[in-house]
């Protein structure tokens, strides 16, 4: 297992250059196993996550050949429908498997996720989402299998916008006869997304980034060409790391629209940010203290928060955080205390106040968002933090040490000591 070992207090300067969204890459390459042919995904990020994506769709009988930045999959020879149990825990996002297997095969078999580190994270809403299509689910000794070798277009209305329930009945439903309208659906660019890619393989999709999507169940898809879109969340850790390192960074491969809930509140914390071109520019002096309430998109993105808690840490006066969509994110909250951070948690909410600095001390990453931040809350610690478990953080960020390094941070990452 690997650690990084931080030097504090060095202000970023720089360009960095900000991957394919992990959150889009993933439902994608699930969704090439509905096409019967080879679909080339660019922009695909380099993580640990689409590793096991790419192990996923191979025992499913796909072809998969990974080059720089790009992703081939030849889905002709699928056959297999069940996802071993050590790759289900291994990432959530194997759930997107479901809708796209029952889509192509008519049944799937995968055990049941389990809670993780941000809390619980059912998976009830995809289930109904795929019953109304006229799946039959049945969940016994931890395994879920959903059958349907006809489904039909329905009306599913999700009772909490989820991200990953409207994308799993969407690839179910391309294929589905009838019309499907999944409404109170999620908008989240990643969403549209997987929109865009599967009506370039033929599908009949419209109205993703509202509230109401409509498919029209298509016969046949088309191997297609795909380049994915750049990850709002690396985006907006490295406008958050700019902005409270007091550094003067430029980001490129960003859509300036994704990232204005974050962007937005750093300008209201003092920060200046601006799309200049294909990126975004921030600089920043000391910032002011902000509150924050996370909700879904266009809202402030839940996997922003622990990252802002770590800039709001040392910024100058108290700020709220309301955690609104998963209940137990605030692990990172007792590793920054050791940093000296002051946050006092109430339920749903975390009062920070801000401190003048924070000091390098030996913490833990307990999730991908929990640890980056983390690595933030370092970069501006007097003397040496050291981040354990940076394996968390290898599941959604491409690099990061090289990237932070470019930029002038003192970073190194070394084998934990047993
Ligand atoms: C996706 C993102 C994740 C992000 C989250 C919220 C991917 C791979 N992951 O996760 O990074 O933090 O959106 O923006 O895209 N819920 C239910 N029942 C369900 C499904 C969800 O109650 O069947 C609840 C969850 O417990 C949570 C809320 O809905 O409280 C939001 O979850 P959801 O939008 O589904 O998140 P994910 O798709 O898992």
């Amino acid at each position: 297992m690997d650690r990084f070992i931080i030097t504090g207090g060095t202000p970023l300067k720089g360009t960095v250059r900000i991957a394919g969204a992990k959150n889009a890459t993933l439902p994608i390459m699930a969704a090439s196993l509905l096409c019967p042919g080879t679909c080339q995904i660019n922009e695909v990020p380099d993580l640990r996550d689409v590793r096991v994506m790419c192990e996923i769709l191979q025992l499913m009988g796909a072809q998969v050949e990974r080059g720089k930045g790009c992703c081939r999959i030849d889905a002709r020879n699928v056959a297999a429908c069940e996802v071993p149990e050590n790759l289900m825990r291994e990432m959530r996002s194997s759930i997107f498997i479901m809708g796209a297997l029952l889509g192509r095969l008519g049944k799937v078999k995968v055990s049941y996720p389990g809670g993780c580190a941000i809390g619980p994270r059912p998976i009830d809403l995809h289930l109904k989402g795929l019953a109304a299509l006229g799946a039959k689910i049945t969940e016994k000794h931890g395994y879920v299998v959903a059958e349907g070798k006809e489904l039909r277009g329905s009306d599913v209305h999700l009772d909490f916008p989820s991200v990953g329930a409207t994308e799993n009945i969407m690839m179910a439903a391309v294929c589905a006869r009838g019309v499907t309208f999944i409404r109170n659906a999620a908008k989240e660019p990643e969403v549209v997304d997987l929109q865009n890619f599967l009506n370039k393989m033929g599908a009949k999709i419209r109205g993703a980034g509202t509230d109401t999507i409509k498919i029209e169940g298509v016969t046949d898809l088309y191997p297609s060409n795909h380049s994915v879109i750049p990850d709002r969340i690396e985006a907006g850790t490295f406008m958050v790391a700019a902005a409270m390192t007091q550094g003067d960074v430029y980001l490129e491969n960003v859509i300036a629209e994704h990232t204005e809930p974050v962007a937005a509140k750093l300008r209201e914390a003092g920060a200046e940010v601006e799309t200049v071109g294909e990126g975004i520019h921030v600089t920043a002096r000391r910032l002011q203290a902000v509150d924050i309430k996370t909700l879904p998109y266009p809202g402030y993105p839940t996997d922003m928060q622990p990252q802002t808690m770590a800039m709001l840490s040392i910024a100058e006066g108290t700020s709220v955080v309301i955690e609104n969509i998963f209940v137990n994110r605030f692990k990172h909250v007792d590793e920054l205390r050791r940093m000296g951070a002051q946050i006092k948690i109430e339920g749903r909410a975390a009062v920070i106040h801000g401190v003048e600095r924070l000091s390098g001390a030996c913490v833990e990453a307990s999730d991908l968002r929990a640890g980056v931040a983390l690595v933030l809350a370092g970069l501006v610690a007097d003397g040496q933090t050291v981040v354990d478990h940076v394996y968390h953080i290898d599941r959604g960020y491409e690099g990061l040490e090289e990237k932070l390094k470019k930029l002038g941070a003192q970073i190194r990452r070394v084998q934990e000591a047993r």
